[in-house]
């Protein structure tokens, strides 16, 4: 049958390990998908570095934009991150010129997430996101379609895995957060401006997609109130333990009487809780549902092999698509029907 054209734009730590593992995992991806998935064409900033991985057989495109649009593709995957410029350019592209859409990008649903699903949506085009929160763990599918039965209550987690690094690793080497943030980067986990990382705000834009999932509400991200972990010390870390607590940085999102609140900051969690145990790079979302009851959804949160694991998996799900059949909306219900968020008072 038919091959899906896959186009990479990115090949940095995300867009590096997705090319790396479609490539070696062709067989057996064949035999899931029931079709060959190619990568046709590829995009990055620098065309003579080497990606670890044969690439010769995708045409390269300098721009992503002209790759979005070129007819050698079927779906367009966004790994260059950020929320406007070459990012949002090409997706913007690549829903216009009718190619299914995968990102991993966070910052750019968080901002342009309700445009991009109306654009998709109104063209039966499939744009999909698991990477974009907790890197390799199936949180999105889970929540826009495994809970269909439920209404949320609450829903809240580490949905950062450098943040969890560096305040385990303080705790536990007795590093500084420096050094702690040098090593998650070294790593391949913190963002291309570490500073979303640790000041809060890549906890938000994911919670705020979580939150449009969970409350079938407007992507709001200027709503949450954000604070990081830039000012927490070795003491805090000591001081909170001495009291039967550890620090985290959680993510929340609840329904109240009057309204959807939604808040970023550190917190002092016992150390018997389950999210206390939440160590490294490792994620933890917690739903509160009315008819499943309470679900904690665990794993990997960054990292390139973790976060090409959701790529994949997305890109695997439009090979299995049939033409024609209708997908999931992007946010769980239709772009046009979502509520317009209301803030708690
Ligand atoms: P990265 O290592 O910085 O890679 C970015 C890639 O984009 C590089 O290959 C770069 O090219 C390319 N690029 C940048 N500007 C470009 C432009 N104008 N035109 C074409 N290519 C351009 O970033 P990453 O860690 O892989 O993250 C990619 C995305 O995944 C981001 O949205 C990030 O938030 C998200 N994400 C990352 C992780 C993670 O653990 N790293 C987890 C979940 C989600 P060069 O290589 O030539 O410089
Ligand atoms: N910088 C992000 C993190 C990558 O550390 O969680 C995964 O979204």
């Amino acid at each position: 049958s038919e091959p899906l054209r896959v186009g990479i734009a990115g090949l940095g730590t995300v867009g590096a390990a997705v090319a790396r593992i479609l490539t070696n995992k062709s067989n057996s991806l064949l035999h899931r998908c029931g079709r060959p998935i190619a990568i046709t064409g590829v995009s990055a900033r620098d065309r003579d570095r080497d990606r670890g991985v044969d690439l010769s057989g995708a045409e390269w495109f300098d721009s992503p934009v002209a790759l979005a649009k070129s007819d050698k593709i079927d779906v367009f995957v966004e790994l260059i991150g950020g929320e406007n410029g070459a990012a949002l350019d090409g997706i913007r592209a690549a829903l216009e010129s009718g190619r299914h859409v995968v990102t991993a990008n966070k910052a750019l649903l968080a901002r342009h997430g309700v445009e991009m699903a109306l654009a998709a949506e109104e063209r039966g085009l499939i744009l999909n996101y698991e990477a974009a929160v907790a890197g390799g763990v199936p949180v999105i599918k889970t929540m826009r379609e495994s809970l269909a039965a439920n209404d949320v209550g609450r829903v809240y987690g580490i949905l950062n895995g450098t943040a969890n690094y560096i305040l385990t690793r303080m705790e536990q080497d007795e590093i500084s957060f420096e050094e702690c943030l040098a090593d998650a980067q070294r790593l391949g986990y913190a963002e291309a401006d570490p500073t979303f990382d640790i000041e809060g705000f890549d906890t938000a834009h994911k919670l705020s997609i979580l939150t449009s999932l969970a409350f079938g509400t407007q992507v709001a991200i200027d709503e949450i109130y954000v604070e990081g972990i830039s000012n927490i010390s070795l003491s805090d870390i000591h001081a909170a333990r001495e009291l039967g607590y550890r620090i985290k940085l959680l993510g929340v999102a609840q329904r109240t009487a009057t309204g959807i609140e939604q808040r970023v900051h550190p917190t002092m969690v016992p150390l018997g809780s389950v999210i206390a145990q939440v160590d490294s790079v490792t994620n933890a979302v917690a739903i509160e549902a009315d008819t499943v009851g309470s679900l904690l959804l665990s794993g990997p949160g960054a990292g390139g092999d973790a976060t090409a694991s959701a790529v994949i998996g997305d890109i695997a799900d439009i090979a299995k698509s049939r033409p024609g059949h209708q997908e999931a909306p992007v946010f769980g219900r239709p772009a046009e029907e979502l509520e317009p968020y209301q803030r708690a008072e």
